[in-house]
């Protein structure tokens, strides 16, 4: 059964049409990626995904999102610990403790629990800020450009840690990005955003788990040429 439907959607920022006429549809569990150049829509789409901004057209999609995004990522004036307690008042002090433990070892810092984000790395932070969306159990995540900040090497590492968390977690992602690369790595299917609709659906062919290796091979390159092609 299909969890988000997008029909006719169509956005206005200042005097222009950011979205116009946008329809998609995404099944529960499923990981989508939206890629697109700068200033194509993207966060507009999340953005009004998650009802900040008024929209004509019909959106159905569950009422308990979690949100990532790259310039919000944590308070810095509360530890790893605090932040991920975010958003967990409605449970019981036990329940939220045992939410609070299972979170912190999904970002595997739970020996910096008392630390605070300057004391972080980047990709430290980010998992802390997608453990945060996750802890009150969402039924859709959406994330914009999570990491775009972050080192090759870093984002690398940290796109495998979110498909695992993925895995365990059965969630449905709604991930925007740039990065057509990260884009493959991740999707079930990328979708192209320009002058505010999808031009183009790229079903990702390769099995899960996807392993590091797969980035050196000539499919994954093609494919990313293709898709850079519709950029
Ligand atoms: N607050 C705003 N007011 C007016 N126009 C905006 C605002 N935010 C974004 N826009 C415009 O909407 C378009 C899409 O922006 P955005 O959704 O941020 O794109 P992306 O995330 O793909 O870079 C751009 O042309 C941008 O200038
Ligand atoms: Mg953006």
């Amino acid at each position: 059964m299909s969890q988000i439907i997008i029909k006719n959607l169509s956005v206005k920022r200042g005097e222009s049409f950011v979205l116009k006429n946008l329809n998609l549809t995404i099944e529960k569990g499923e990981f989508v990626v939206v890629v697109g150049k700068s200033g194509s829509g993207k966060t507009t789409l999340l953005h009004t995904l998650a009802g900040f901004l008024p929209f004509s057209g019909d959106i159905i999609i569950p009422h308990n999102l979690g949100v990532v995004f790259q310039e919000y990522s944590i308070f810095p004036w509360l530890t790893v610990e605090k932040n991920i307690s975010l958003g967990l008042d409605k449970y019981h002090p036990k329940e939220r403790k045992e939410i609070i433990e299972e979170h912190l070892a999904l970002t595997e810092l739970g020996h910096k629990r008392h630390s605070y984000s300057a004391e972080l790395s980047g990709g430290q932070i980010q998992r802390v800020a997608i453990a945060r969306s996750l802890a009150p159990d969402p039924e859709v995540l959406l994330m914009d450009e999570p990491y775009s900040a972050l080192d090759v090497h870093t984002r690398d590492k940290m796109q495998e840690w979110l498909l695992d968390v993925w895995q365990k977690k059965q969630k449905t992602v709604i991930f925007v990005t740039h990065n057509i690369s990260e884009s493959i790595f991740l999707a079930d299917r990328v979708l192209v955003l320009d002058e505010g609709n999808f031009v183009r659906e790229f079903v990702v062919p390769f099995t899960r788990p996807r392993v590091d290796e797969m980035r050196f091979t000539m499919e994954f390159n093609l494919l990313n040429q293709n898709i850079k092609s519709f950029l």
